[in-house]
């Protein structure tokens, strides 16, 4: 017998012993334990080129993305840069707002896609239908934002025709979910172009945004530069600096 059905055999046996029922409970401790090695690895090998790093802080806080967000800001002159930010994820607008305030192009467009009634799923410590917001938008008086809502998975693709892709896209992830950013990324890889910018809120999450960045760069074989990281890697952001042919135009 050969390795490949040995191979072969012991999983029919395992599938026989329905190993779910006496594994199961290891299963996220697996996947976790597999995505932070990959996690680590990824900060050895990419942390030489990152122009903003705070790595490492003993102090993380939330509110310190805003400063990862000034130095893209200010490293790319976007301020006055008519540009095309997607915020999946936008629960009480915050990181809306501030983009909205240090963007000052009036041909900009802010789209801001959320359920706006939580997570859809578990997340986590954090219950399915954190961050509801009863179904209300954030108030932000600012003519140039679109809000959508619903599941990105709903939503996204009959609203598509409606973004301007033309212009340097700021793509932000902020859904925390694995499966919201991979159909986000997935979705939108297509549309992408040289010079665009994603920017991921929970990147140092394994099983979560890490996984979805993992999932989706290996499989679009593609390679994203990172640009800037704070707080110890938990927020990221990447430029698209080379892009493969088959793309909608
Ligand atoms: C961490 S909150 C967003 C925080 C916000 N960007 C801020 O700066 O305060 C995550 C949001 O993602 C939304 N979300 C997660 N998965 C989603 C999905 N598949 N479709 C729509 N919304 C989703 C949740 O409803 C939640 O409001």
């Amino acid at each position: 017998m050969n390795i490949i059905s040995i191979n072969r055999k012991i999983k029919a046996i395992l599938i026989r012993l329905r190993i779910h029922r006496w594994l199961g409970f290891i299963e996220n401790i697996f996947l976790n334990a597999s995505y932070m090695i990959r996690l680590s690895r990824w900060v050895d090998t990419n942390r030489q080129i990152l122009i903003y790093d705070d790595f490492y802080n003993a102090q993380p806080k939330h509110g310190e993305r805003f400063q990862l967000y000034k130095q893209i800001l200010d490293t790319y002159t976007l301020n006055e840069e008519n540009i095309t930010y997607l915020e999946f994820g936008v629960a009480s607008g915050t990181s809306m707002r501030w983009w909205t305030d240090h963007n000052i192009a009036p041909s900009s467009n802010f789209w801001g896609f959320d359920t706006f009634e939580g997570l859809p799923e578990r997340y986590g410590s954090l219950k399915q239908g954190v961050f509801n917001m009863k179904g209300q938008f954030p108030e932000i008086s600012d003519e140039r934002i679109h809000f959508v809502k619903g599941l990105f998975q709903d939503t996204l693709l009959e609203n598509i025709k409606f973004i301007n892709f033309s212009d340097r896209v700021i793509l932000h992830i902020d859904s925390d979910l694995f499966t919201a950013a991979l159909y986000v990324l997935t979705t939108l890889f297509p549309y992408l172009k040289k010079g665009d910018l994603i920017l991921f809120d929970e990147f140092g999450v394994p099983g979560h945004e890490f996984r979805a960045f993992v999932g989706f760069v290996d499989s679009f074989y593609l390679k994203l530069k990172p640009i800037g990281a704070i707080n110890n890697y938990l927020q990221v952001i990447f430029e698209i600096t080379e892009i493969n042919s088959n793309r909608i135009k």
